[in-house]
């Protein structure tokens, strides 16, 4: 871990600092690059556990952003950070299939790490905004907060309860739902990634019918955490997509802009979750925001950023 800070991080600006945990994360470095085009002064934090640094590859020669690597949950993390004015504090891992993969690594990051950030904030008079989940608004039929304790959907809950009871910080608190966008790696089991990769490979997608979600895409997420840090509410807030959409329908969606893939429609699972619609006429109201972005849009970025990456598929090995 490199706890000293680089030649840049100590550089005068006078404009806002603001330190971005997770900052080479999917949400993360995207944000990353938002504040630094508005004029902000940018310190990502991360661990790599999830994160991949070629996100931030681009920004690493701007003079006012400057990559820390280090994990949150320990202590010198933050040191030497005398002057920041903001936290977006992103770092847990946000795939479900890594969660399960690094379960108490998870659960630290939404503790210890939320605290650490939290922490921070208070003591710099900055203002910070705490990514929670969609299952986090206390409903126990919904997943992670019923049955076997989901660990993904219980770290967002416990980061949001965290900030909510803290106290002595400006704590703004986010809930995003489905986030969807470039530089989601296919492998990391989020499903709209998942979709997208079986798509281009012309697979097979299973979905359940049942399953209603609110895709939001990449850069409408950035403007609402941008405009959250710039508020002073608390939320929770809601960042969702322009419409409740089934993963049938995305999935279909997908594959009818691949070109290739095709859906396969299972039966609902007993579990219905009913924390997916987003309460975004509140999110308008306090923030002036509202996703614009067309799910078929949003899907055709995607898949163009996604065969990029992807190793060619010939159609005769289509099985
Ligand atoms: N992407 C979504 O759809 C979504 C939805 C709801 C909530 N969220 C929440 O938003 C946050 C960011 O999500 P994401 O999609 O960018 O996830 P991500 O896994 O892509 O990014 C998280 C980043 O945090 C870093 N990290 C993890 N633990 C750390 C630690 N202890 N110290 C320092 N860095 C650490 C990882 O290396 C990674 O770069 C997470 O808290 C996630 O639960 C995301």
């Amino acid at each position: 871990m490199n706890d000293r800070p680089s030649t840049k991080e100590e550089s005068s600006h006078t404009g806002n600092h603001i330190v971005v945990t997770g900052g080479v994360g999917f949400l993360g470095s995207y944000l990353c690059r938002a504040l630094l085009e508005r004029g902000d002064r940018v310190t990502a934090i991360d661990n790599l556990s999830t994160g991949r640094r070629a996100r931030v590859e681009n920004l690493t020669a701007h003079p006012h952003f400057a990559l820390r690597i280090a994990d949150v949950t320990t202590p010198g993390a933050f040191a030497d950070l005398a002057t920041i004015t903001h936290v977006a504090h992103l770092a847990c891992p946000g795939s479900p299939k890594a969660t399960v993969r690094r379960p108490i690594d998870t659960l630290r990051a939404a503790s210890t790490g939320t605290l650490a950030a939290l922490d921070l904030a208070a003591s710099r008079g900055a203002r910070i905004v705490v990514a929670s989940g969609p299952d986090s608004n206390g409903d126990p039929r919904n997943t992670g907060l019923a049955g076997d304790c989901h660990v993904h959907a219980l770290c967002a809950r416990i980061a949001e309860v965290i900030a909510r009871h803290y106290g002595g910080a400006d704590v703004g608190i986010v809930r995003p739902f489905e986030v969807y966008g470039p530089h989601q790696w296919p492998g990391d089991g989020r499903i709209a990634a998942t979709i997208c990769s079986a798509a281009l490979r012309d697979q097979t997608l299973q979905v359940i019918d049942s399953d209603v979600r609110s895709f939001v895409y990449i850069a409408d997420t950035v403007d609402a955490l941008v405009a959250m840090l710039d508020s002073t509410t608390t939320g929770p807030v809601d960042i969702g997509g322009p419409a409740a959409v089934t993963t049938a329908e995305f999935a279909h969606t997908a594959t009818a802009l691949a070109g290739s893939g095709w859906v396969e429609v299972a039966p609902a699972d007993l579990i219905v979750p009913t924390a997916h619609s987003p309460n975004l006429d509140r999110t308008h109201a306090v923030l002036g925001w509202r996703p614009s972005t067309p799910l078929d849009n949003g899907l055709r970025h995607t898949l163009d950023w996604m065969r990029t990456i992807l190793p060619p598929y010939p159609p005769w090995d289509r099985g």
